[in-house]
């Protein structure tokens, strides 16, 4: 007789008590949890657990996200291991999917982690900052994504079409200090309306507390029409949390305006109106964007070579 695979059903979700201790199983898993604490988003630690195979209700096969965060509805997987434990890993996540395939859930990559943290400046700063000059050159040679005329008319570009799309009802342009205020000033010169212009401020990760407003808005937005200029969207948690903050004004219309979109690595889903570029996987500085501060003053934007920004690998040696 043929006893029924309770894997991919209701019966194959284990869910673990809500108040069960939290272990993590390693370091990289409590420094995530503690951004997503930074912007508010809540998290649950390995929460459940999907059955993959079974014989009736034997289990044969588990597997448990790392994470789940209920207000994404999204199931996280952190992997910081190496590439063979990896391709296991991916065989693990495709079957998930196809067994639940309601279930969101996203592998985090090594590179994706180190990526996430450079991004707070948290990457080896002494191998992190040659001279501007050098970097200059070196970006010259092979680094270069856009170079400044592409970068003009890309803004140019993005300029027309929100002219065309407000024309009537000139918008509020919202920057988020600090690394956008060179794309909006060269962004609200190539738009052909009454506009104004406001920033906002947002605490940095590794201050005290979760992420707050450091500095908030001067123009009153209610019943105004908002455009939100990013330089960079990357996890989309910031905006996450700006585009909250910036709700409760009530605004007639909200809309995000970003310079460089990084889609592939999304955690929140957000939607964004008007995107200047798509980029990979990459990190990038230069026009505004920093790497522990520094390049925001290049004229072009370069990729940061990951050696720069990534700690030496323990397990290459
Ligand atoms: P998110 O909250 O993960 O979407 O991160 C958005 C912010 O991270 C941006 O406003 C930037 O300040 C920063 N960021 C993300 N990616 C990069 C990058 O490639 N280079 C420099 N800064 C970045
Ligand atoms: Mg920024």
């Amino acid at each position: 007789m043929l006893i029924p695979s309770i894997a991919g059903t209701a019966d194959g979700i284990i869910r673990r008590p809500r108040d069960a201790p939290i272990v993590f199983a390693h370091p990289s898993e409590r420094e995530l949890a503690r951004i997503f604490d930074f912007y508010r988003v809540p998290w649950r630690y390995e929460p459940d657990s999907f059955v993959l195979r079974a014989k009736g209700e034997r289990v044969l096969e588990m597997f448990s996200p790392d994470f789940y965060l209920p207000e994404l509805d999204l199931y996280l997987e952190l992997t910081t291991l190496r590439q063979r434990l990896v391709t296991k890993k991916n065989r693990k996540l495709r079957l998930l999917r196809e067994l639940y395939p309601e279930v969101n859930v996203r592998l985090l990559y090594r590179k994706d982690y180190q990526e996430l943290l450079a991004k707070y400046g948290f990457g080896p700063e002494e191998v992190a900052s040659p001279e501007a000059e050098a970097f200059r050159a070196e970006a010259a040679a092979d680094q270069i994504l856009f170079r400044q005329a592409e970068i003009a008319a890309t803004v140019r570009r993005l300029g027309a079409t929100i002219t065309r799309d407000y024309a009537g009802r000139p918008p509020v342009l919202v920057g988020v200090l600090k690394g956008v205020s060179f794309f909006l000033a060269d962004l609200i010169r190539q738009i052909d309306l009454p506009v104004e212009i406001d920033f906002m401020a947002v605490s940095a990760l590794g201050r005290e507390g979760p992420v707050r407003i450091v500095k908030d808005l001067d123009v009153d937005i209610q019943g105004r029409q908002v455009v939100l200029v990013e330089d960079i969207v990357d996890t989309g948690m910031t905006l996450r949390y700006i585009l909250g903050h910036l709700e409760r004004w009530q605004p007639a219309g909200l809309e995000v305006c970003a310079l460089f979109d990084k889609r592939t690595r999304r955690l929140a889903d957000v939607p964004i109106r008007y995107v200047g570029f798509e980029l990979a996987d990459e990190f990038v500085v230069g026009y505004g964007l920093d790497y522990h501060q520094r390049y925001r003053n290049l004229p072009f934007v370069a990729r940061l070579r990951p050696e720069r920004y990534r700690p030496p690998d323990p397990s290459a040696q």
